[in-house]
């Protein structure tokens, strides 16, 4: 029997992302095109969230509720072809899982047309049976509780979760059941530190925070908001750089020389030998 060349060469595989439970912080940063995946894949970060915050950061839109299936793949084929060996996890977008048809027809062509590693959905209780149907049938799924942005209307805003001892209840609870059903991570977004060190003690998979303080099994942040390239920034952020201000200062200086013809110079134009350019003159007849 032939056997077909392995040819997934990631940085980590689903085993590999669980057995870091409790080890070295897990790094993962979100991505949404070619450029941000080489960037990330170069820095070595764990895994690529393309998340549906694409919306927002990429996309224009005042929440994540628009953004599509198709949307999602159209951005993630993008981010594999710019990190192809980083592990990849793309979220299903708001109401393509509400049904579980829906939800093996979404998680599946995510699978199959961006050679994702996972998936990610949002909810507890509500996704259990789902979350169970694709591991069951080998779609690795991550988990996304607390702040929830899919939920944003229902929340009545990005407002921190669990802050009360009924909800921090729900919360471990859902965290524990959805962990029995499959999932191989699970995101915890805006909730308490204690809350969030809490979940994290009391399951075997790895926790990834935003907005979660520190004692989680890895962090994750926006593209946009870890780079310095947003407008506004959330109380957990820190921008590790200042890019947007690089790029305005770059365009700036561009427009400035080219209003005082300082661009392009010589070395930025191709030059003709003085001979061939004679030649031109005379034939023109000047
Ligand atoms: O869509 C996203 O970027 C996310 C992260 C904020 C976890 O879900």
């Amino acid at each position: 029997m032939t056997r077909g060349r392995c040819l997934i060469t990631r940085n980590l595989t689903i085993p590999g992302l669980k057995a870091r439970k409790g080890g070295i912080p897990l790094t993962w940063i979100t991505a949404y095109d070619v450029l941000q995946a080489q960037v990330a894949e170069a820095s070595q970060v764990d895994v690529i969230l393309v998340g549906d915050s694409l919306g927002m950061t990429t996309l224009g839109y005042s929440t994540t509720l628009p953004v599509t299936v198709d949307d999602m793949i159209h951005h993630a084929r993008a981010v594999r072809r710019g990190a192809p060996n980083t592990m990849m996890v793309v979220d299903l977008p708001f109401m393509s899982y509400a049904l579980q048809a829906d939800a093996v027809h979404a998680a599946g062509r995510v699978m199959q047309e961006t050679e994702a590693d996972a998936v990610k959905l949002e909810g507890g209780r509500e996704v259990l049976a789902t979350v169970e149907h694709l591991v069951a049938f080998g779609i690795p799924v991550v988990g996304h509780l607390g702040l929830t942005p899919q939920s944003v209307h229902e929340m009545g805003g990005y407002k921190v979760q669990a802050k009360t001892a009924d909800t921090i209840r729900i919360l471990l609870q859902e965290a524990g059941a959805l962990t029995a059903a499959g999932i191989c991570a699970l995101v915890l977004e805006g909730i308490p530190d204690r809350v969030a060190a809490e979940v994290t003690n009391s399951l075997p998979i790895p926790t990834i925070g935003i907005g979660a303080g520190p004692g989680v099994d890895g962090q994750v942040l926006v593209f946009h908001d870890c780079l310095g390239l947003s407008t506004a920034y959330p109380k957990f952020v820190r921008p590790f750089a200042q890019v947007r201000t690089a790029m305005t200062n770059g365009l700036t200086a561009y427009r400035e020389a080219v209003q005082q013809r300082h661009f392009p110079g010589p070395d930025q134009s191709y030059q003709i030998a003085d001979a061939e350019w004679e030649r031109h003159l005379a034939d023109r007849g000047s």
